[in-house]
């Protein structure tokens, strides 16, 4: 009997439920953008070199292009249509709108779940190639620029956007430091 090459799968995105039939071989990408009509996703090299598929899955950083769709059930996904908190922009949303971290915004959605993964990384004491002491007791490094342009450094801006997003990032960390802070009603608070 010759194995099937399709199956139906169910993919929980955005905490939304779609069961769709997928051939074995389609990428996560594919089925976000071709059969699920996702497009804030973007297809850039569809090599995993760009970083413009990003989305998040079970919180962390995924290149869509890279990973299968069948290998993708089960898990949380969190694409670009799922950031924003109805009309609230998510604070990173709302740091790259005021600080102009974007120029044809082709990158953007990429650039935004690579940063809300960044800011949690980081914030969980996460080191990246350019802490200076990764020793435990060193406490959580200072996300300065460098650490930014690093932690980031997995998604391109073709558009050269960079001293922007770097901006935005900071920001956006500081926002989400100052309103985890104030206790989980800090936020809707500020957006009544
Ligand atoms: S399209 Fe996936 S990394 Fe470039
Ligand atoms: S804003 Fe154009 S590619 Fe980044």
């Amino acid at each position: 009997m010759t194995p099937s090459t399709s199956s139906a799968i169910t993919l929980n995105i955005n905490g939304e439920k779609h069961t769709l039939p997928v051939d074995h071989r389609t990428t996560l990408l594919d089925a976000l953008r071709e059969r699920l009509d996702l497009t804030g996703t973007k297809k850039g090299c569809d090599q995993g070199q760009c970083g413009a598929c990003t989305v998040l899955i079970d919180g962390r950083r995924a290149v869509s292009c890279l990973q299968l769709a069948v290998a993708a059930e089960g898990r949380e996904i969190t694409t670009i249509e799922g950031v924003a908190d109805g009309d609230r922009l998510h604070p990173v949303q709302q740091a790259f709108l005021d600080l102009d971290g974007y120029q044809c915004g082709y990158c953007t959605p990429g650039q935004i779940c690579s940063a809300l993964a960044v800011i949690e990384e980081h914030a969980a004491g996460w080191p990246s190639a350019v802490t200076a002491d990764v020793r435990p007791e060193a406490g959580v490094p200072q996300l300065t620029a460098e650490e930014i342009r690093e932690r980031m450094s997995g998604n391109l801006c073709r558009c050269g956007a960079y001293v922007s997003i770097v901006e935005a990032v900071a920001r956006a960390a500081q926002v989400q430091a100052a309103e985890a802070a104030q206790g989980p009603s800090a936020g809707t608070e500020a957006a009544a």
